[in-house]
C-alpha cells in the first residue's frame, strides 16, 4: 500500500500534468486562431502526452491501493503575444515540473518508496526529453523571427508531429 505522503504528492503531481495538458491545449486553441495549424496539431499531440503522464500516476495510486483525489485545475493563459512567447512558456513550465519530478524523487527516497522511486526514474528520463522538445521549437521561432516564410515552412514541420498510445505496458505499469 501506498503511503499517505507519497499518495498526496502523487496526487498533485496528477494537478500539474492535468494543467500542463490544460496549457498546452490552450495553446494550441491560440495557434488555431493565427491560422498555424501545424504548430496546433504538435501541441495537440503534447496535450495527450500529458495526459498519459497523469494517467501514470493515476495508476500507480490506484494499483498500490491508493485513493486518487483530483484537484481543481487552474484557467491557463488563454492568449500569447506570438508563437515564441507561447512556447518560451511552454518551455518555462517544463523546467518548472523538473523541479516538482526532482522533489518527489528526493520524497521517495526519504520514504524508502522503491516502486514509487522506480517510476519517477521513467520521468526524469522523460523531462530530460520534455525540455530538449519545448527548448528546441523556442530556438527555431528565434532563428525564423519575422520571416512569414520560415515561419510558415516551421508550421508545416511541427504539424508532422503524431500521437501514439503508449503499449499496455508502458501505459499500465504491468
Ligand atoms: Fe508531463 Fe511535459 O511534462
Amino acid at each position: 500500500m501506498i503511503k499517505k505522503k507519497i499518495r498526496d504528492a502523487f496526487n498533485e503531481q496528477i494537478q500539474h500534468e492535468l494543467y500542463s495538458a490544460y496549457l498546452y491545449l490552450s495553446m494550441a486553441a491560440y495557434c488555431h486562431s493565427i491560422g498555424l495549424d501545424g504548430m496546433a496539431q504538435w501541441l495537440r499531440v503534447q496535450t495527450m502526452e500529458e495526459m498519459t503522464h497523469a494517467m501514470k500516476f493515476f495508476d500507480h495510486i490506484i494499483e498500490r491501493d491508493g485513493k486518487v483525489e483530483l484537484l481543481p485545475i487552474k484557467k491557463p493563459k488563454i492568449t500569447w503575444k506570438s508563437p515564441l512567447e507561447g512556447f518560451q512558456d511552454a518551455y518555462k513550465h517544463e523546467q518548472f515540473i523538473t523541479g516538482r519530478i526532482n522533489e518527489l524523487v528526493k520524497l521517495s527516497n526519504a520514504e524508502k518508496d522503491y516502486a514509487s522511486n522506480s517510476l519517477l526514474q521513467w520521468f526524469v528520463d522523460e523531462q530530460v526529453e520534455e525540455e530538449a522538445s519545448a527548448s528546441k521549437v523556442v530556438q527555431q521561432l528565434e532563428m525564423v523571427g519575422d520571416s512569414g516564410n520560415g515561419l510558415l515552412m516551421l508550421d508545416r514541420e511541427l504539424g508532422q508531429r503524431t500521437f501514439t498510445w503508449p503499449t499496455a505496458k508502458e501505459g499500465e505499469g504491468e
